[in-house]
C-alpha cells in the first residue's frame, strides 16, 4: 500500500494532537515529513530539522502529498488549500471559518483538479457528523438539525452555572484547556458556531449561506440578571446553534437559548458538544462527544486522513435555492429604561417585569427585528425553547434581585 507523506501546516493544539495520534496508530501508512510553523524563535518538542517557516516550501516540496492544513489564521488557510489542491494534493484542514466562507469555491476547486478537501474536524470536533450526513442521512430527509456547536462556551456556561465561577474566569479555564479560538470573540460572540451550521446546511440542504446572512449573538452580553432568571426558573442557558426547514423556507439561528431538563441539551457540559438531527425516517437523534481539545480535533483529522487514504470525498448535492425565513421566536428580552421602546417591536407579550435597573419582556418577536435588537449595548435576548409551552408561564415569572 502506497505511504502518504504528510505536510503538517500549524503546530498548535490541534496539530500537536494530531501529530500524537498518528505517531500511536503506526499502522496507518501516512507520515508527517515537514511542518510549517510561523514562529522561528518558539521551542519545538521535536527535531528542527522537521520545521520550516515559510508553508510555500512545504507546498513545494514534491514528496509531499498529503496537505494537513491547522492553522488559526482563515485567509492564509484559504491561499494554501487552493494551492494544494492546485497542485492536486489533498487536503484535510478543520478551519470552519475558512470552509464555510469559501464553500462553493472549494467545491469548484475540487472538481477543478479532481483532488478532495475534508474537514470533519471544522464541525464539533470529534462527533462525526460530516460523515453521517454524508453517508448515514444519504437517504433520509433531514428537516432539522440543531445543537451545542462551541466547545469552550459551553464549558464556560458549564462553569458558571455549577461552580459560580465568574465570566472571565471561567474564559480562562477555557483558553488554558486549548479550546478557545486565538480570537475569543469567535467563541463567545457566536460566530463559530455559525461558520459550522453553515457548513452542514451545504450537506444537508444543498444550500449555499454565507454565514454573514445566518443571525448570531452570542454569551459575551449575558450578566447576572440573565443567570438569575434561568435559575429561578430551573433553566441552563446554551448557546445552540439551529436549522428548521420550514414551509419550503429555512430558518437559521446562533443564538443563548433556555432549556429545561426535559432537553437533552440541558445535560451536555463542559467541552462537550451535541447535535441532534430530525429525518423523516430516522426520527430524533442525538450525537455526542467532546467538541474541542487538542485530541479530540486530533482524532478527526486523523480520520479524514485515513479517509482520504481510503479515496473518499463529500458527495455535494446540487446546489438548491431555499428561502431564509423571518419567522417568530419566543424571547425574554432584557433592557434598560432608556431602551423600553424595544417592546413596541414585539407581535405580543406574555409576561412583562419593569425593574429599578432593569426590566424584562417574555413574548414572541421576528427574527429581523431581533437582528437590530440585540447590537444595542443595554439589550440582551435569550431565545425560549419550544417545550416553554408546556411549562406554565405563572412557572417562568420572577423578579430580578434588585
Ligand atoms: N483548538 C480546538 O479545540 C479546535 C477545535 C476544532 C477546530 N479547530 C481549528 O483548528 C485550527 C488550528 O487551531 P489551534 O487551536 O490548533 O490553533 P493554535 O493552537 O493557535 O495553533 C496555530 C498554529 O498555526 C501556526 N500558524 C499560524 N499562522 C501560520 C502561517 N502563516 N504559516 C504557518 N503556520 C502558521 C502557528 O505557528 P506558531 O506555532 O509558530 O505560532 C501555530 O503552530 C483552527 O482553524 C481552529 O479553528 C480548533
Amino acid at each position: 500500500m502506497k505511504k502518504y507523506n504528510i505536510g503538517l501546516i500549524g503546530f498548535g493544539c490541534v496539530g500537536q494532537g494530531f501529530y500524537e495520534l498518528l505517531q500511536a496508530n503506526p499502522e496507518i501508512p501516512a507520515e508527517v515529513v515537514r511542518i510549517a510553523v510561523k514562529n522561528p524563535t518558539k521551542e519545538r518538542p521535536l527535531n528542527k530539522e522537521l520545521f520550516v517557516f515559510e508553508y510555500e516550501k512545504l507546498l513545494g516540496d514534491p514528496s509531499i502529498d498529503l496537505v494537513v492544513e491547522l492553522i488559526d489564521d482563515a485567509e492564509t488557510a484559504f491561499r494554501i488549500v487552493k494551492k494544494a489542491l492546485q497542485l492536486g494534493k489533498p487536503v484535510v484542514t478543520a478551519n470552519k471559518k475558512m470552509v464555510s466562507e469559501n464553500l462553493d469555491a472549494l467545491i469548484s476547486l475540487q472538481d477543478k483538479y479532481h483532488t478532495p478537501v475534508l474537514y470533519e474536524g471544522a464541525v464539533c470536533g470529534s462527533i462525526p457528523i460530516i460523515q453521517t450526513i454524508d453517508k448515514y442521512y444519504k437517504s433520509d430527509s433531514i428537516t432539522s438539525i440543531k445543537g451545542i456547536f462551541n466547545g469552550s462556551t459551553n464549558y464556560i456556561l458549564t462553569k458558571i452555572f455549577d461552580t459560580k465561577v465568574s465570566y472571565e474566569e471561567a474564559l480562562k479555564g477555557a483558553q488554558d484547556k486549548g479550546f478557545a479560538e486565538s480570537d475569543p470573540a469567535l467563541d463567545v460572540g457566536g460566530f463559530d458556531p455559525k461558520y459550522k451550521l453553515s457548513i452542514l446546511i451545504r450537506h444537508i440542504f444543498g444550500q449555499a449561506v454565507h454565514p454573514d446572512r445566518i443571525i448570531n449573538w452570542g454569551i459575551d452580553k449575558l450578566n447576572k440578571e440573565d443567570f438569575e432568571f434561568a435559575k429561578n426558573n430551573n433553566l441552563k442557558i446554551k448557546l445552540l446553534a439551529k436549522a428548521e426547514l420550514q414551509n419550503g423556507t429555512l430558518s437559521l439561528i446562533v443564538a443563548p437559548h433556555f432549556v429545561n431538563s426535559k432537553d437533552p441539551l440541558y445535560h451536555i457540559e463542559n467541552e462537550n458538544n451535541a447535535v441532534i438531527i430530525e429525518g423523516a425516517y430516522a426520527g430524533q437523534q442525538l450525537l455526542t462527544g467532546k467538541g474541542a481539545g487538542s485530541l479530540p480535533t486530533g482524532l478527526a483529522v486523523l480520520s479524514d486522513v485515513q479517509a482520504i487514504i481510503d479515496n473518499a470525498t463529500y458527495h455535494y448535492s446540487a446546489n438548491s435555492f431555499l428561502m431564509l425565513s423571518d419567522n417568530s421566536v419566543e424571547v425574554y428580552l432584557r433592557y434598560s429604561s432608556q431602551s423600553e421602546f424595544v417592546t413596541e417591536l414585539f407581535d405580543n407579550i406574555s409576561e412583562k417585569y419593569m425593574g429599578k435597573k432593569s426590566s424584562y419582556v417574555l413574548g414572541s418577536i421576528k427574527l429581523s427585528k431581533l437582528k437590530s435588537i440585540i447590537k444595542m449595548a443595554d439589550v440582551n435576548v435569550v431565545i425560549m425553547t419550544s417545550e416553554r409551552s408546556e411549562l406554565q408561564t405563572a412557572k417562568l415569572s420572577y423578579s430580578y434581585a434588585s
